[in-house]
């Protein structure tokens, strides 16, 4: 595969580029950019982090799950080219020095090239920016506050890439959603790669050898969310962060979930339809989407079909999807936002759920009129409670009412004892989960971080 992309404003172009060789190899090994480091090899450090730059802006990623064919067309920043042509450190770099943000160093790196990004984006939600970055000596408050001196200084020329123009670079490289159905329908065999954040995986830790492989990266037609008067379309490759914005205003629970999806470097990354297509029952996107009553939309060639997408999900690591069949999209009716998104683990930011209950309940004249309920977590699919959802649908919207379904949790599932969670405990907090929905509906406040004194 050919591919050309720019590496600190050099244009580089690669013949013969291994499907699945990353970005982090490839800087270290092939081009002695040995800033950009190695911790974990999985995208949860932040260690490898660089600034790439394509059509939508700039965007920090981690380049251990980055492989080097969705470079193609778009410009890369590692930290040896944070700084100027001169010499002259990034405002960020001297701030880390001022504010005395590194101590033994490692994680360095990494940060200040989230930092690069997020100052390049005008972003000061510095917590939230470096949410996907560890650092195990400084400690974070010194780097918040080097974060935060730099706010009003101006973005530096330098990092200011402009994307190589970049024509076809191969059929496995196809640029929309009709190239991606003709050459999957040619390779049915292909492994189709989205934002990486799986698959990359399987590469960096279960040494998978993959070929062929088709990269959707440059589907730009498969990235649109178009919020119409009467439906929401988000195509297949939306990233996390752009779906988390699209959310915002129409569903702000769901939106406040995403907030907890990973990483800003992930959320970059990982795609909805890829969230979608890999079928874990702990992928967050499902329950939220299932909730709202979502359809799915599949393309095999030139034949489209569309499933609620509840019906997607047929058994554990199975799913309605056929040789040479991809997810273009998910759409939902637009609909006065009664959605609540619970996300439960073990860490509060960038760690995957041990339960994650999604609940759209329509209450009219003090009745339950309409009740969808979804799970993540709770059994080998992303399922709906539907046994509690009879049993509230036609009820009276009352504490005794919500009580009385609780029960019925244990109709709709038997989930299992793994290491993030106990089966009692996923049960307990299911129902829990849905008494919070009711006490927040009658205005109580249950979430610890609102309390304000
Ligand atoms: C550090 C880290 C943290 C994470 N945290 C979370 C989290 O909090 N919540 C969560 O839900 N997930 C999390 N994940 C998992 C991952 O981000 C998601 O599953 C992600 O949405 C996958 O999307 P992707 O675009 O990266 O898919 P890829 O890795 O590119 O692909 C995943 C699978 O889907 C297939 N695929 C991709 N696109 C399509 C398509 N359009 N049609 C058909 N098949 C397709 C691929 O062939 C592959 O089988 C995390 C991952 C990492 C590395
Ligand atoms: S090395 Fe840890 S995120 Fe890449
Ligand atoms: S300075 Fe040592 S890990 Fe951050």
């Amino acid at each position: 595969m050919k591919i050309t992309f720019l590496l600190n404003g050099e244009t580089v172009e690669l013949a013969d580029v291994p499907p699945t060789a990353t970005l982090l190899d490839w800087l270290r090994e092939e081009r002695g950019l040995t800033g950009t480091k190695e911790g974990c090899n999985e995208g949860d450090c932040g260690a490898c982090t660089v600034m790439v730059t394509d059509r939508d802006g700039a965007k920090a990623l981690n380049a251990c799950i980055l492989f080097l064919p969705q470079l193609h067309g778009k410009a890369v920043r590692t930290v040896e080219g944070a700084s100027g042509p001169d010499g002259q450190m990034h405002p960020v770099q001297q701030a880390m020095v001022e504010h005395h943000g590194s101590q033994c160093g490692f994680c360095t790196p990494g940060f200040v090239m989230s930092m690069v990004a997020a100052h390049a984006n005008g972003a000061t939600d510095h917590d939230t920016q470096l949410a996907g970055n560890l650092c195990r000596c400084t400690g974070y408050a010194p780097i918040i506050r080097a974060a935060e001196s730099v706010e009003a200084q101006p973005v530096p020329v330098w990092v200011k890439d402009k994307p190589a123009a970049a024509g076809a670079a191969s059929p496995m490289l196809p640029r929309s959603g009709d190239e991606l159905a003709e050459v999957y329908a040619a390779h049915p065999d292909a492994t189709l790669v989205a934002g990486a954040t799986d698959v990359g995986l399987w590469v960096t830790k279960q040494l998978r050898d993959l070929d062929p492989v088709i990269f959707l990266t440059g589907c730009d037609d498969l990235k649109a969310i178009e919020v119409g008067k009467d439906e929401v379309r988000i195509g297949a490759m939306a990233d996390m962060n752009r779906l988390g914005a699209a959310m915002a205003d129409l569903h702000p629970s769901y939106a406040e979930m995403i907030r907890r999806y990973a990483s800003v470097q992930v959320r970059h990354a990982a795609t909805v339809g890829g969230n979608i297509a890999n079928g874990s029952p702990i992928g967050d996107n499902p329950p939220a989407l299932i909730a709202l009553g979502a359809t799915l939309h599949l393309r095999k060639g030139d034949d489209r079909r569309s499933l609620p997408l509840e019906a997607f999900f047929l058994d554990y690591g199975k799913q309605d999807r056929a040789p040479g069949e991809f997810v273009e999209a998910v759409s939902f009716a637009r609909q006065d936002d009664r959605l609540k998104c619970y996300k439960l683990s073990k860490r509060f930011d960038q760690d995957i759920s041990a339960v994650c209950g999604c609940f759209n309940i329509v209450v009219a004249e003090g009745a339950v009129a309409e009740a969808r309920i979804a799970f993540g977590g709770m059994a080998g699919i992303p399922k709906r409670a539907a046994n509690v959802e009879a049993a509230l649908v036609g009820r009276p919207w009352t504490y005794e009412a919500v009580h009385a379904a609780l029960p019925a949790f244990g109709a709709d599932f038997t989930p299992m004892t793994d290491m993030r969670a106990s089966a009692e405990y996923r049960l307990e907090t299911a129902r829990a989960m849905l008494e919070r929905y009711f006490a927040e509906d009658q205005g109580e406040i249950t979430n610890v971080l609102e309390v304000s004194a």
